[in-house]
């Protein structure tokens, strides 16, 4: 675990997009959404490029499509593009990460009851934010649900799940 930790840091601090990242990015996301995202520090951006690329890797577009009839592959990349879209409102950096992740291990969980810290809010929230970001947009319920939901224990909708499972993989 604590290995993991360290990796998770490492990725995280040595960040850079490539060119075929900014591809990707114009490919799957409007004008309005690139200049959000774009808001997010590097490592939560190219967090959310990875989480895309595991899902196009693993995810057949075909049968995605003709299984899903109200949420299209092009929605799902632009889900996980956008997943983490609320800690644009306040950036956390890859040590105050750390330290959280940390402080939320000895604590065993407690440290949520000190959410008026604006930065352990977004940790604990950026589903919330994210949702709030872009509810008042042209959003579907499924597509803004996936936003809110993907850091919630029990997920019953399948998208939701998709997004969470490549999340914790990276
Ligand atoms: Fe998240």
């Amino acid at each position: 675990m604590a290995v993991y930790r360290i990796q998770q840091f490492v990725k995280a601090i040595t960040a850079k997009i490539t060119e075929e990242d900014l591809a990707l990015i114009n490919k799957y996301l409007n004008h309005s959404e690139i200049e959000l995202f774009n808001k997010l520090p590097i490592y939560d951006r190219k967090h959310s490029i990875n989480v895309a690329k595991d899902i196009m890797r693993e995810v057949n577009k075909e049968s995605f499509n003709k299984n899903n009839k109200d949420f299209n592959y092009e929605t799902l990349i632009k889900a996980a593009l956008l997943h983490d879209i609320g800690k644009s409102y306040k950036k956390l950096n890859p040590i105050d990460k750390s330290v959280l992740v940390l402080l939320n291990k000895f604590t065993k969980g407690k440290l949520k009851n000190y959410s008026n810290f604006k930065k352990i809010h977004v940790y604990y929230n950026h589903g919330e934010e994210g949702y709030k970001l872009l509810k008042h947009k042209n959003y579907s319920d499924k597509f803004l649900g996936v936003i809110r939901d993907h850091h919630k224990r029990d997920i019953s909708c399948d998208y939701t799940k998709i997004i969470k499972e490549y999340d914790d993989k990276n």
